[in-house]
């Protein structure tokens, strides 16, 4: 007399079969936001873009991040500071330039009489920190811009000064040596840019201060100039 099929089955260890669990309630929503492209960052208002940049996954980088870092000080700032990408300090406070550099950054700014916050906008080309303070990559200097290129929009200021060579080539969109950039007024879509060393690299050469004092100098008097409305 044959067995049932379940008997059967379940001599062969076939039975109870196995069955898939439903799928956990969670997966969907953990899967990460698709950022929006360049054409959509160009339209977003101040706090649309904060968010954008806060959640982006534009690129590799948010997997390693502890959070965007958007920028810091007044949006309708006269001075712009654009620097490269936030460290580790940064990556951990979500505020640029509060490490090291960023203390020598407000040491230059209190030269040429600025303060963090006041009048003065700080932000970077990238907003996720590279791991190891690496340098960016082309693509990731590519996906990021998009934000600034909206902040500048929506802050209007009236000088950028740009510290270090990604900031001033990112803009400029040159490979041409800092070196060679500094010591002269540049223009982003119109607004005047002065590119100057990076405080990171001027803790690491002191020689050079006494040229990113000049590039200083050289940002207060076109500053005073456009004020006055003489041509820069
Ligand atoms: N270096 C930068 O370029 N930006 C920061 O925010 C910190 C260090």
């Amino acid at each position: 007399m044959s067995l049932p099929v379940q008997e059967r089955l379940r001599e062969l260890g076939l039975w109870p079969r196995w069955r898939l669990r439903a799928r956990p309630a969670q997966a969907a929503s953990a899967a990460p936001a698709v950022s929006e492209g360049p054409a959509e960052i160009a339209r977003m208002d101040w706090e649309a873009l904060r968010r954008a940049v806060l959640t982006c996954t534009r690129c590799a980088l948010h997997r390693s991040r502890t959070q965007g870092v958007f920028g810091v000080g007044d949006p309708r700032a006269e001075w712009l500071i654009v620097g490269e990408a936030p460290g580790a300090e940064e990556d951990r406070q979500g505020e640029p330039f509060v490490g090291q550099a960023g203390r020598l950054l407000d040491a230059m700014l209190a030269a040429i009489g600025l303060k963090r916050g006041d009048n003065v906008y700080i932000a970077n080309v990238l907003k996720s920190r590279p791991p190891g303070n690496r340098d960016p990559s082309p693509e990731e200097v590519a996906a990021c811009l998009p934000y600034l290129e909206r902040q500048i929009d929506l802050i209007g200021p009236k000088l950028i000064l740009a510290v270090g060579r990604f900031a001033a080539q990112s803009l400029l969109t040159t490979d041409t040596a800092i070196g060679r950039l500094r010591g002269r007024v540049h223009r982003y879509r119109g607004i005047p840019l002065i590119v100057t060393y990076h405080p990171a690299y001027l803790l690491r050469n002191p020689a050079d201060k006494a040229r990113a004092w000049e590039d200083l100098v050289l940002a207060r008097r076109t500053m005073a100039a456009i004020l006055a409305g003489r041509p820069v």
